[in-house]
This record gives C-alpha cells, structure tokens and sequence, in this order.
C-alpha cells in the first residue's frame, strides 16, 4: 500500500489529488492521507495543498519501498546489533534467494576473525542471503564473487578503480573502503545458504579507530546515493551467483587483485610469510615460501608486505 502511494506520488510529475490517488489505488481518501503521513515521518517530503499531494524529496534511506520489484525481500532496521543476526534467522526459516537485511546503523557490527565492525549513521550495512548451488568447499568463490560485485558497482557508478585484497576487502587507493563477511550454514554436499555481510563506508566518516579506512564521500568529495549503490551492488552480485562454477568469477577477481605478486604474511590461522602466487579454483590464496613450498590458504588474514 505504502509502495503504491509512493510510486504513484514518483510517477506524478507536479500535484496529484487525494481523490485521483485513491480511486488508482483502490482505497479512501483517508487511508492515502494515512500514507503520506507514514512516508513524511520516514524523511519523504511530501507537500499537501488544496490541489493535491506533490513529492518534494525522497530520503537516502535503503527502505523495502525504494526497491521496486523486490521490496519484500527487503527488511530494514533503522537500528540493529548486527545484520548478520536477523539474516540468519530468515535463512533458517527459509528465506529466498536475495533476501536482504540493511541496517541504518549496527550496535554490535561484527567483521572477519572475532572483530567489530565500527557501524555508524551513514554507512551502508547489509547482509544478502543467497543459495548457490556449489559444494561447501567451493564456497570461498562466493567471497570473492561479492567482492568483484562491489568493485564492479563502484566502477559503473563513480568510475572509481577498486583494488581487491584477498580474501575480500576493497580498496581504494591502499585504503579500506569495504568488508564482506560470509557466514555458511551446509551439509557435506550442498550449501543450505551463505549469507554475505557487506559494510561499506558510503557517507559515514571515517574514525581515528580505523585510520586505514576511506570512505566515498571524503573520495567524491560529496556524499552519495546509498539506495543507488545498494541496489547496483545486489544486481552485480546476482548477476553472478549462477557464473560462480565457471571460472569467469575467478578471473574477474585476478583482475583487480591487488595481492597477488606480493609478499605476504598470513596470519590468524596457519601463520606463513612468501609470495601470492595465485589463487586456485576454490578461491584459496597460494603463497609460496622461501623453501619453495606453496600452501594454499583457505583462511585467515593478509597482511601486505610494505616496499
Ligand atoms: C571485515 O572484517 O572486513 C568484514 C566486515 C563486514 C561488516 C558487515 S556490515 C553488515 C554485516 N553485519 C555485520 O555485523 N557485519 C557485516
């Protein structure tokens, strides 16, 4: 209903009438006054007058409603302990494909190896659910593909150029812009689903607890669209999800690597220090040592040797 209240109010080039509006929707008058009450607390600015309604401004708000086509897959919490939580009950409970939980801002924002993830007003913070058909083993491609997702979509909309530290940050000019978080619940043979955490520094600033990171509006100078930026990066990512048996995904990722070549110490798991190498089929990270050895690495942190 609020959907449709807006959507008519987006279509409405200058005032629309209360009666116009009710007789397309189907309801009463009172029940559109209802709405565009609901979509003014929401931040719409919606200006009422004799002749109508007329939409002024939307908010930058990810709200289900500013997804057309899917905006029940949407759930939005203006305030949550973390994505993640939520998202995993949705999962379990059988949500589809592309189910996506967004936060305005997170209490207890959760990154890779027991970290927090500092989640303030601004950011954009999601978590995506999807269900690849893929052995559990392969499921680190899924990694990499978001990655390569969020670099493309940053690419098309700001024509930036992301570089990709394995396992899944993105950077930009050496610095951190976003993080992706997987969680998997599988079977020995199939994946029931992995859900992807996504923060990225959109408009949000960034702290002296993470002096490394970047964030787009101190790139661009201004601050941008989130609703846009979500939206692309969810299509990139599903655009992808039935490539990830193919190596196409793979070689996106080399692409825009900015580990492989380098000298590198992998911590928070298996500790060893040598040269990125490659990545194989699974997504994992080959480092070779100064004996020669090469290990692949499915886990852990990467840390970039400084030259
Ligand atoms: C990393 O350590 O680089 C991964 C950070 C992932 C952060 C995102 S924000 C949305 C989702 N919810 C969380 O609590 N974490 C992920």
């Amino acid at each position: 209903m609020r959907h449709d209240v807006l959507a008519t109010l987006k279509a409405t080039d200058g005032t629309v009438s209360g009666e116009t509006l009710a007789r397309a929707l189907g309801i009463s008058r009172v029940a559109v006054w209802k709405q565009v009450r609901e979509l003014r607390s929401l931040g719409y600015r919606i200006e009422s007058s004799s002749r109508g309604y007329q939409l002024l401004s939307v908010p930058d708000l990810p709200l289900p409603c500013e997804f057309p086509g899917w905006e029940s897959k949407v759930h939005y919490f203006p305030v949550t302990e973390s994505t993640m939580q939520p998202a995993r009950l949705l999962a379990r409970n059988g949500a589809a494909e592309g189910t996506l939980v967004i936060a305005g801002r997170q209490m207890a924002g959760r990154g890779r190896l027991d970290r927090s993830w500092v989640s303030p007003e601004g950011g954009i913070y999601m978590t995506l659910v999807l269900r690849p058909v893929l052995p559990p083993a392969h499921a680190p491609r899924v990694n990499l593909m978001v990655a390569v997702a969020v670099s493309a979509a940053l690419e098309k909309l700001y024509r930036l150029s992301p570089q990709l530290k394995w396992p899944n940050d993105v950077l930009i000019q050496g610095r951190k812009l976003c993080g992706i978080l997987a969680e998997m619940e599988a079977e020995a043979d199939a994946v029931h689903f992995i859900n992807v955490g996504i923060g990225l520094n959109a408009n949000a600033h960034v702290t002296a607890e993470t002096p490394d990171a970047v964030s787009l509006m101190e790139l661009l100078g201004g601050p941008v669209n989130r609703v846009r930026l979500t939206r692309e990066i969810v299509e990139q990512a599903q655009s992808r999800v039935t490539h990830l048996v193919s190596g196409v995904v793979l070689d996106e990722w080399r692409r825009r690597s900015i580990t492989l070549g380098r000298e590198v110490r992998i911590v928070g798991g298996e500790t060893v220090t040598g040269i990125a190498v490659g990545i194989d089929g699974l997504g994992a990270l080959l480092v070779r040592d100064s004996a020669g050895r090469v290990h692949e690495i499915v886990a852990g942190d990467c840390v970039h040797a400084r030259h």
